[in-house]
């Protein structure tokens, strides 16, 4: 029986992309291959899912025989680079596409939150993804879009139930250590997604007839990380132990780090935390709303309640 599912090339399917492979698989009308660095490591994951995986340098030459030899119609990338070789690398992800024969729609590694409001943050976002972003503007032979999630709400699981590599000193709610470090007030409006949606909802993009938006945004729900406590304390009826980071303390190591040339980690760390307090990880409500309707009326995007209720079935992942 000739095989006739669209091919959906995923680049550096680490984490997050590991769901959106495993979704991709799931559906009758697609076949999912990945792009990596790498010769051996992590491709047994891959293997044993009948997933090809295709060794690539990721320059164009490279890139553009994967898209061709397997037919690929759209690229989608989760390669996570907060340093200036995001640019050199989406730039030859595109340049692929555009060479290439069929593969004419691109949704880059972006992932992150309201960057219709907040398009340089966080900084090293600025930076990297921006500079790309003004690419993709600039051309037409490419179909694209941007797609944000807020929070990946996999952070609030323990790490047997999630493909994502635990933060502890990212996010506030540490469920392996049971502690909370809530940056500000802990009051600010936040908004997350767990990986799996985010696979789903990529599924259905990539069946979307017609025109993408630029960006495109998703929600599970939107809430504070005070509301998220005390959701887990109720849920594991166990209090959690709490520090607080205040914003004052933040500031100061943005300020003494806004003139560097390489991003330090405690650089980068502020960066993330200033997304917390100040909502910018929070995807605007009316858009997301309105492409929950156009898109992705049948995906069922979870709250964390029921993704911890959810992640109680045994072989949930
Ligand atoms: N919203 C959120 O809460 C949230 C949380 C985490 C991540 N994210 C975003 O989601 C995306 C994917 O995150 P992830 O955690 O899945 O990423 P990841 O697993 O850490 O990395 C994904 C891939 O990036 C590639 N990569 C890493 N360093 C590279 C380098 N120096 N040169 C070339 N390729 C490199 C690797 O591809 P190879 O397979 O080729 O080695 C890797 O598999 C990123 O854009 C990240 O910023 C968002």
């Amino acid at each position: 029986m000739p095989d006739d599912r669209q091919v959906i090339a995923v680049a550096g399917a680490g984490h997050l992309g590991r769901y959106v492979c495993e979704e991709l698989l799931a559906s009758p009308d697609f076949r999912p291959v990945v792009l990596t660095r790498s010769t051996t490591t992590n491709t047994t994951w891959f293997a044993s899912r009948n997933i090809p995986t295709y060794q690539t340098d990721y320059t164009p030459a490279s890139i553009l025989s994967i898209l061709d030899d397997t037919s690929a119609t759209t690229l989608i990338s989760f390669i996570n680079l907060a340093s200036t070789a995001y640019i050199t690398i989406h730039a030859a992800l595109l340049q692929a596409c555009q060479q290439s024969h069929h593969c004419k729609r691109l949704i880059p590694s972006e992932w992150i939150g309201n960057i219709d409001a907040y398009p340089l943050k966080p900084a090293f976002y600025g930076t990297t993804r921006e500079p790309f972003r003004q690419m993709l503007r600039s051309q037409n032979s490419v179909m694209w879009t941007l797609v944000h999630p807020g929070w990946l709400a996999d952070y609030f699981l323990p790490s047997e139930k999630t493909y994502m590599k635990p933060i502890p000193h990212e996010f506030p709610v540490d469920p392996n250590g049971w502690r909370v470090c809530v940056r500000g007030s802990g009051e600010e409006e936040q908004s997350w997604t767990c990986g799996r949606d985010v696979g789903r909802a990529v599924v259905v993009l990539c069946r979307a007839e017609g025109e993408w938006e630029p960006v495109t945004y998703i929600a599970g729900e939107w809430s504070t990380f005070n509301a998220a406590v005390k959701v887990m304390e109720k849920f594991y009826d166990r209090p959690l132990p709490r520090t607080e980071k205040p914003w004052s303390e933040i500031q100061k190591v943005l300020e003494a780090h806004a003139g560097d040339e390489e991003l330090a980690e405690e650089a980068e760390l502020a960066q993330v935390d200033e997304m917390m307090v100040m909502s910018y990880m929070a995807v605007p409500k009316e858009k997301t709303l309105r492409q929950r309707e156009k898109f992705f009326a049948g995906v069922g995007f979870r709250g964390l309640q029921r993704l911890l209720q959810d992640a109680q079935g045994a072989d949930f992942v």
